[in-house]
């Protein structure tokens, strides 16, 4: 697919340049669609390449992408070379594209993607993602749902790319009488409460998981230890109020200083983060540790990573915190919510009461479960849309408009492909015509296919699920028009089968995305 694309223009680049094709892979990169114009497939950012090299004179990049194009041949690939802002770009022979593309979504699966070249290479490793970690005497509020969807997220894309990920769930239960009591008791309290909770309906429809469920109690012993380690190197300071400090500037800067014991000697909030990291580690042996909370915890985490440090824990480079900004205006008929409980009743209902006006949800066996689901991926949608770290403003119509941005589009897009397969049958036989799908609207989709490996890897760079969000819009909206114009119904069987085969692949892929971003893709709506 993509990469084998990438791999064969990067050979012949490779005899003109004279680099290895390895170095020229990642320069190499699908183009976007465009709804105003048609695209080449692929592009070669001529300034991409001249950071590879040592000639600092940078020449003007236009001639110099001419130059380059002009000793480029086409090939059996290769129907089509032409130069852009900088670029040269690159048309792929049109049926190896079509049947190359939708060959390997169909082959593989649910690794389509994951599979490519972008990612090979990539050592397999140890991943602690810690996320929710609500606070068990109080309610679970929005701050937490947030962090509910983008840890799962993230732990989703991080084990889909092969590692292997450890999903931490702490919980914070400090103050509680129970927490004075020994583990097991403590454990049987936490179990009692979570599986009574919204909380715990929230994980089985979202279908997440936790491998450990700990708490800031479980590290009151190993605090004190902690205390006494940063005493014997000399780090901890006492106040005259009889509290104990760390002087992270060692200059008294006062915006430096981490209060890690209160006067009575017990330990805090930070105290706990230090024990707990250290026995993750030991427990672990982690090659990256991810923290998802609200970015009013950025100094915290950044005043915890750096007392590891001086500690001498030379692995506290390997944490990192992923802040998220703040949910504004999310309120329900009865009136402002921060709650949990508030939220998923407010999704359901309006759910329901948007379905009501589509004719196929009164055949639904469970209507309740679907309108859980669909709202969900509006929720999701609605908050992966834009950087992680913006705060927004949330609106319940905004949300679950069904033909705008939104969640709800997606799942009717996946329920009206399903349905599409349903009624006419797709055969599943690989077998099909490429040459049936040569119109504008079935080049755009393949196209977008193209690109879906490298979405995922910036993903998996940044950590910001919006590059696979709005990809998947802009995939359903191309679905959308392809349906409208390319009709299955009255079609020659040769060409129906095409179509069938396209759209389908179009599903496999959404249903993919959907998956990875934590919606449960609903067959019927
Ligand atoms: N329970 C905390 C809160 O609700 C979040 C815990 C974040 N994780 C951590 N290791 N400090 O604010």
């Amino acid at each position: 697919m993509a990469c084998a694309f990438r791999r064969s223009i990067a050979c012949q680049l490779s005899r003109v340049l004279d680099l290895p094709p390895e170095n020229l892979i990642k320069s190499i990169s699908a183009v976007p669609i465009s709804r105003k114009e048609e695209v080449a497939d692929f592009q070669l950012s001529v300034d991409s390449l001249l950071e590879n090299n040592s000639d600092h004179s940078r020449p003007d990049t236009q001639v110099q992408a001419k130059r380059l194009a002009e000793k480029l041949k086409c090939d059996a690939v290769v129907s089509e070379i032409s130069t852009g802002q900088g670029t040269v770009n690159f048309k792929i022979n049109r049926e190896l594209l079509t049947k190359t593309v939708l060959q390997q979504v169909i082959k593989d699966g649910s690794k389509y993607g994951l599979k490519s070249e972008l990612f090979s290479g990539l050592p397999q490793k140890k991943i602690v993602v810690e996320f929710s970690s609500p606070n068990v005497a109080k309610k679970f509020h929005v701050g937490h749902l947030r962090s509910t969807i983008i840890g799962n997220f993230i732990a989703n894309l991080k084990e889909a790319l092969g590692h292997q990920v450890t999903r931490i769930n702490y919980l914070g239960d400090w103050g509680m009488q129970f927490g004075l009591l020994g583990t097991g008791f403590q454990l049987f309290g936490y179990e009692e409460k979570l599986q009574s909770s919204p909380l715990q309906h929230l994980f089985e429809r979202l279908g997440i998981h936790f491998d450990e469920y700990s708490g800031e109690s479980f590290y009151r012993e190993k605090s004190q230890e902690v205390l006494k380690l940063l005493d014997s190197k000399g780090l901890l300071q006492k106040t005259i109020q009889g509290t104990a400090i760390v002087d992270l500037s060692g200059n008294g800067d006062p915006s430096s200083i981490c209060t890690v014991m209160r006067s009575d000697g017990t330990s805090l909030y930070a105290t706990r983060d230090l024990a707990a990291a250290i026995d993750r580690m030991d427990k672990y042996n982690f090659d990256t540790m991810i923290y998802v909370t609200d970015k009013g915890q950025k100094k915290h985490f950044q005043q915890v990573f750096q007392m590891l440090q001086i500690m001498g824990y030379d692995w506290a480079e390997r944490c990192q915190h992923v802040p998220f900004g703040v949910v504004q205006g999310m309120k329900t008929r009865r009136g402002e919510v921060t709650f949990l409980e508030d939220v998923l009743n407010e999704i359901q209902s309006r759910m329901l009461q948007n379905m009501a006006s589509i004719k196929t949800t009164k055949e639904l066996e469970n209507p309740q479960e679907t309108a859980e689901k669909v709202g969900l991926a509006a929720l999701i949608i609605q908050d992966f849309k834009g950087l992680l770290l913006s705060d927004y403003q949330f609106s319940w119509d905004r949300v679950f408009q069904s033909r705008g941005d939104t969640g709800v589009f997606l799942q009717y897009t996946h329920a009206r492909l399903y349905s599409l397969e349903e009624t006419f049958g797709c055969g599943y036989l690989n077998e099909f015509n490429a040459a049936c799908l040569q119109e504008p609207q079935s080049v755009s989709i393949l196209q977008h296919l193209l690109r879906f490996d490298e979405v995922l890897y910036r993903s998996s760079q940044d950590l910001q699920p919006r590059h696979i969000a709005s990809y998947l819009l802009t995939l359903s909206h191309l679905a959308g028009m392809a349906h409208k114009t390319l009709h299955i119904k009255d079609s020659p069987p040769e060409v129906a089968g095409a179509r069938l085969h396209l759209f389908r692949a179009v599903r496999s892929v959404l249903a993919n995305g959907m998956k990875l971003l934590g919606i449960t893709p609903v067959c019927r709506m």
